[in-house]
């Protein structure tokens, strides 16, 4: 499935879940399934792989193995579907965030600068908001939020006022109409980059990317058994903070709590001091590596 997507830092993935051949997985971004295809590989004839995806594309990846089992469900849905598939307590958790190469090479996905298309970005395609919707229907206030906390987007507030400008006119519905009515505040040389962070706070804002990582990542606790491998790797910083804050503290902002004998209240203890990062290697035949870390955990 290389052309559907090259799975990143694979082996340091399957590390990172220290598989027991009898045990029972679960990845939460099957994508492609290059993750997945390599957790069977490692598993015996009595272990168990659940792999989650939110986009219908990804069925047609499916495995048939009767080790295998592919939900279509949003990950924030997390507990609940590891139950009715069997698979709580989970020896091991893997996510491979974001987006996959397939969703963001198909045109009509809109998830590319490269291509013209409609105003999409979802990546379940049975959601009800699309990045129009976001572009048309959001407050100025609402937009200048999401470019300057998702996208870190400099000018959020002026880039939020020419969008609202621009749509009082005609709606903006395709990628070409979004770059027309942005194109001067482009800044010169640095286009591409610009564009990328509008379009990364689009993304996240459609999906809403990162309170499904909260979910997920509150849910593994619940769903891990003791001794069990919290794996994820993520390609922002966003999303990073907030993995290695959970890993850290057991929440997402605030200090690390004690008991009353000053014991660390936290679910987890972080196996790798530090993010993984791919080798060079790794990022000279894949780009997509270049950005990726990873941060492996293992449940008290
Ligand atoms: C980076 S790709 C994973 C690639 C995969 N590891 C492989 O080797 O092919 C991320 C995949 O996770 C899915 N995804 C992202 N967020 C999700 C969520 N909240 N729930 C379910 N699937 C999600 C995307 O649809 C995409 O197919």
């Amino acid at each position: 499935m290389s052309n559907y997507h090259n799975p990143v830092m694979l082996q340091e993935c399957i590390d990172g879940l220290d598989i027991k051949p009898n045990g029972v997985y679960v990845d939460v971004t099957f994508g492609g399934g290059g993750h997945s295809r390599e957790i069977l590989k490692n598993l015996g004839k009595d272990g168990k792989l659940v792999a989650f995806d939110q986009d219908v594309d990804a069925q047609a990846n499916t495995i048939d193995d009767e080790r295998f089992e592919l939900v279509d469900q949003n990950f924030k849905y997390l507990k609940n579907f590891c139950r009715l598939h069997g698979a709580v307590p989970a020896d091991g958790i893997l996510a491979d965030l974001g987006v996959s190469s397939h969703q963001f090479d198909k045109a009509e996905r809109g998830f590319s600068t490269r291509f013209d298309a409609d105003l999409d970005m979802r990546m379940d395609q049975g959601a009800s908001q699309t990045a129009k919707d976001v572009i048309n229907g959001y407050s100025e206030a609402e937009l200048h939020r999401i470019f300057g906390m998702y996208g870190e987007v400099q000018n959020a507030k002026t880039l939020a006022r020419t969008i609202v400008t621009a749509r009082l006119n005609n709606p903006i519905n395709t990628i070409a109409d979004l770059k027309s009515a942005i194109a001067v505040l482009l800044p010169r040389g640095k286009e591409n980059k610009y564009l990328a962070q509008v379009f990364q706070a689009l993304r996240i804002e459609v999906n809403q990317e990162l309170e499904a990582l909260q979910e997920f990542l509150q849910q593994s606790v619940d769903v891990l058994a003791v001794g069990g491998r919290l794996v994820v790797m993520s390609y922002h910083s966003l999303e990073d903070r907030l993995v290695k804050s959970f890993i850290a503290k057991g929440k997402f902002s605030g200090e690390l709590e004690k008991d009353l004998y000053g014991n660390d209240q936290k679910p987890f203890e972080a196996v790798s001091r530090g993010a993984i990062t791919a080798s060079e290697e790794e990022i000279k035949n894949n780009n997509r590596a270049r950005s990726a870390k990873l941060r492996i955990a293992v449940k008290k």
